[in-house]
């Protein structure tokens, strides 16, 4: 009745699945049956994933009444039926690991590269989700996890979701985890660039990371104390950054400390952009955005300035005590939902609690920051520049 997946080894010298089968097997003649559930994850790895896959599968495999297998990399994983069972070995002593147990890919179901073609392998998907008699399936996952497995359940497959990103920007979720740890790093960044900006009395840039939004760099900015922070949602003019920096000079203050978010835009790259409004035209500009910022600043203000990527930095690593809490809390309320049956739903965070919204509300948007947000007010109301 239970087909075998290619199957990946989680314990050394076990094997898992055959391991499974046969206590599938004893009780199919006795008055329970186990359902399985599958999880997934999909993205950018992120601190937290693994502390969240613990928070499911603990809570299932307590029951009593679950079996749970992960699928590797993400949906492709998932259509080429490759799994291994997650049991309570294999659950123990991740909390603490960044990355993802599972492995990650960005892989979409309906635009999968396969043999040199980008096919849609939703149908294939689909029909292993059922090969394999899966109960539910578990998707951890950014932005476009949630577009992706919103169509799985538009499919009628049994899903939900946990919004994991560094970038926050899952909507209808006050936060999505690995961002608390992803800003420490970047924070501290910040910290140690001071000491050599004011050294050298330099202007000093912090490339974060954070796709088209600026809560990372908003928050790093803030926590680290940047005089400068520039990100998407605002667009910044180079003369007002100098400006500003020029103007702590006159006040005494001999560096700057400028971070600035990968996605941010001056107001000239945006009417550039405006004119083509194509993707990659875009992405051009921002290749080469912080090192044409720094030689901009560096004309402008006749001050040395240094570049700093951080890059997959801010990804790696052990997540920060506030992730492993959240995603815990939100692996166990997923699980919750599961054993009550609930489906079609991203686990979220709104106003200190945890609740459920219907993917058919998160699939599509993004969370930009709010030009009126209480963060924005705050770095402004302090004297940060924001570039405009
Ligand atoms: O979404 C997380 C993130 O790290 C973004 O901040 C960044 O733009 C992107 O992923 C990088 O993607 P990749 O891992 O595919 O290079």
């Amino acid at each position: 009745m239970y087909e075998r997946g290619r199957v990946a080894l989680c314990g050394k010298g076990k094997n898992p699945v055959g391991h499974w089968m046969k206590t599938i097997t004893e009780t199919q003649g006795g008055t329970k049956m186990s359902k399985l559930i599958g999880i997934l994850t999909s993205g950018g790895d992120t601190p937290g994933l693994n502390a969240a896959i613990r928070g499911v599968g603990k809570t299932l495999l307590h029951t009593g009444d679950y079996k749970l297998i992960g699928f590797n990399d993400g949906f492709r994983g998932l259509m080429e039926n490759r799994f291994i069972e997650l049991d309570d070995s294999c659950l123990s002593g991740i909390l603490t690991r960044g990355g993802t147990i599972l492995g990650s890919s960005r892989d979409k179901p309906h635009k999968m590269p396969v043999g040199g073609k980008i096919m849609d392998m939703t149908a294939v998907i689909a029909e292993n989700y059922y090969k394999n008699h899966l109960s539910g399936l578990v998707c951890l996952g950014g932005g476009g996890t949630q577009k992706n497995a919103y169509r799985l359940a538009k499919m009628g497959l049994n899903i939900l979701t946990l919004p994991k990103t560094i970038d926050n920007d899952v909507v209808e979720t006050d936060v999505s985890f690995g961002y608390d740890t992803a800003m420490m790093i970047a924070t501290e960044a910040v910290d140690r660039l001071h000491s050599t900006a004011h050294s050298h009395h330099r202007i000093i840039i912090l490339e974060t990371m954070g796709h088209k939004v600026g809560w990372l760099a908003l928050g790093a900015g803030i926590a680290g104390g940047a005089d400068v922070i520039l990100f998407p949602e605002i667009h910044y003019d180079e003369e007002i950054v100098s400006e500003a920096i020029l103007r702590r000079s006159r006040e005494g203050k001999r560096f700057s400390i400028v971070v600035v978010a990968e996605g941010a835009i001056s107001k000239n790259m945006a009417k550039e952009w405006e004119k083509s409004k194509k993707e990659e035209d875009l992405n051009a500009m921002l290749k080469t955005r912080t090192l044409d910022l720094a030689t901009k600043l560096e004309e402008l203000t006749q001050k040395e300035t240094r570049v700093t990527i951080l890059g997959y930095l801010q990804r790696g690593g052990t997540p920060t005590a506030y992730d492993r809490v959240l995603s815990t809390a939100l692996g166990h309320h997923c699980a919750q939902e599961i054993i009550k049956g609930e489906w079609g739903n991203m686990m979220a965070v709104q106003k200190n609690k945890i609740i459920t919204v219907p993917l058919s509300k998160v699939a599509g948007p993004v969370k930009y920051i709010p030009k009126n947000h209480y963060l924005v007010e705050s770095a402004r109301g302090m004297g940060v520049c924001l570039g405009d």
